[in-house]
């Protein structure tokens, strides 16, 4: 072999081992801009007044994906799905959240937005209650993000 090959596959090999090394970093503070990634997005009903009205929920996203459809969730139930992000789009799941005389839509996911913060679980979960949306990703610490309108 030729010395210039020899250093192309040794760079070649360099660039291959840097690469495998970032994707086995997932707490990398650059990470999210290296690499795709998995998340697992949540929405669980919150209410607490034992309606029998369920929360409706609506999701869809602007990728190939598309409508990722409906449900109605009871006290309590859990609906998730998981989103696999690209380094090179912003992905976006907006829902439209429906009980009784409130609605609201919001970005269940946003790339931008979310991908620092659900990071170090992978889950991205929201608590939908009567004074509005609560995010997390532990399900420990809840910050509220938004009211319904
Ligand atoms: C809902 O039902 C539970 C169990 O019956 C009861 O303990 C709770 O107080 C009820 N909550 C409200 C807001 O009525
Ligand atoms: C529970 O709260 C929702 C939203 O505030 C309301 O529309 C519904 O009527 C309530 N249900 C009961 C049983 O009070």
């Amino acid at each position: 072999m030729k010395a210039h090959n020899i250093f192309l596959l040794i760079l070649g090999l360099a660039t291959y081992i840097t690469f495998i090394s970032l994707k086995q970093q997932p707490y990398h503070h650059n990470y999210y801009y290296f690499g795709n990634n998995i998340y697992n997005i949540h929405i669980i009903n919150g209410f607490t007044n034992n309606s029998s009205l369920p929360l409706i929920v609506w999701c869809s996203s602007d990728d190939d994906s598309g409508d990722i459809g409906g449900r109605a969730l009871q006290e309590r139930d859990d609906f998730s799905w998981s989103v696999e992000t690209k380094f090179w789009k912003n992905t976006m799941y907006l829902c439209t959240m429906k009980l009784d005389q409130k609605r609201r839509k919001f970005q269940a996911f946003h790339g931008n937005r979310d991908v620092q913060r659900c990071n170090p679980t992978n889950h991205c979960f929201w608590l939908v209650k009567e004074d509005g949306f609560y995010f997390s990703n532990d399900e420990i610490y809840w910050q509220k993000d938004f009211s319904w309108i």
